[in-house]
């Protein structure tokens, strides 16, 4: 068993195998795809929507004008490139930055499905309304960017993309406001209970009288 639905057992195993793959057409254009960076037990993963022209050229996430915003706003929480990990929902770039098909993000998508399952990340930070909507489809980034929602046994924090900074500057100061909930939102995971919790572990937190009342608060909120 790798803990995961295929064959891959480390996040490098899944980066070798998305270097060479070919399961989707956007392989036929791009220059170098874009596993993703980072640590690989990063309790924190940013999940952006496809590379662009610079991530194409050099194989890293986030490295052209939105990159470098993303990394003076993690400098704001605080947090180093290294100590999170970044992707994307399609590994190779869509030509001319259009929209990834969904057949493409079909494809693509057991790649970052075991990133998730290996990372096994507290928070998922999604960037951009595109990659928010694969975890929460009836979201609304207007309404939604910078709320904690409980997903299974993690949170998602949905954010604006950086290039949606970029183009409208007002958005800067709710972004600011945004990414700092992230320690707020690790907390918050880790009220969570996992799925793996043994039964009886669970049932002594229940009739614990100081556990109670947290674990009551964050069954009755709703999962989305
Ligand atoms: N925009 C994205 O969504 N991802 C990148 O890696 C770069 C820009
Ligand atoms: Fe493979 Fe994903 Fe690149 Fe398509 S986008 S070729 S599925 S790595």
């Amino acid at each position: 068993m790798t803990g995961n639905s295929h064959s891959w057992a480390s996040v490098g195993e899944i980066a070798a195998e998305v270097i060479a793959c070919e399961r989707c057409a956007l392989f036929r254009t791009r220059t170098l795809a874009v596993p993703g960076d980072g640590s690989p037990s990063a309790a924190v993963l940013f999940i952006g929507e496809g590379p662009g022209q610079n991530e194409d050229e050099q194989g890293l996430p986030f490295i052209g004008r939105a990159g470098k915003l993303l990394d003076k706003l993690l400098a704001e929480v605080p947090l180093r490139r290294s100590d999170v990990f970044i992707t994307n929902v399609v590994k190779c770039r869509p030509p001319g930055n259009r929209d990834p098909e969904p057949d493409e993000v079909a494809a693509c998508m057991p790649y970052l499905k075991a990133q998730i399952e290996l990372i096994d990340p507290r928070v998922i930070v999604t960037l951009g309304r595109h990659s928010m909507l694969r975890f929460y489809p009836e979201g609304k980034i207007s309404n939604d960017h910078g709320r904690i929602i409980p997903i299974g046994s993690r949170v998602l924090l949905p954010l604006y993309h950086p290039a949606a900074i970029l183009r409208n500057p007002r958005l800067n100061e709710p972004m600011l406001a945004d990414i700092k909930r992230i320690p707020e939102a690790v907390r918050e995971s880790l009220l969570l209970r996992r799925p793996t919790t043994p039964t009886h572990v669970r049932q002594d937190a229940e009739t614990h009288n100081d556990t109670q009342p947290l674990a009551n608060d964050v069954e009755q909120r709703p999962l989305f």
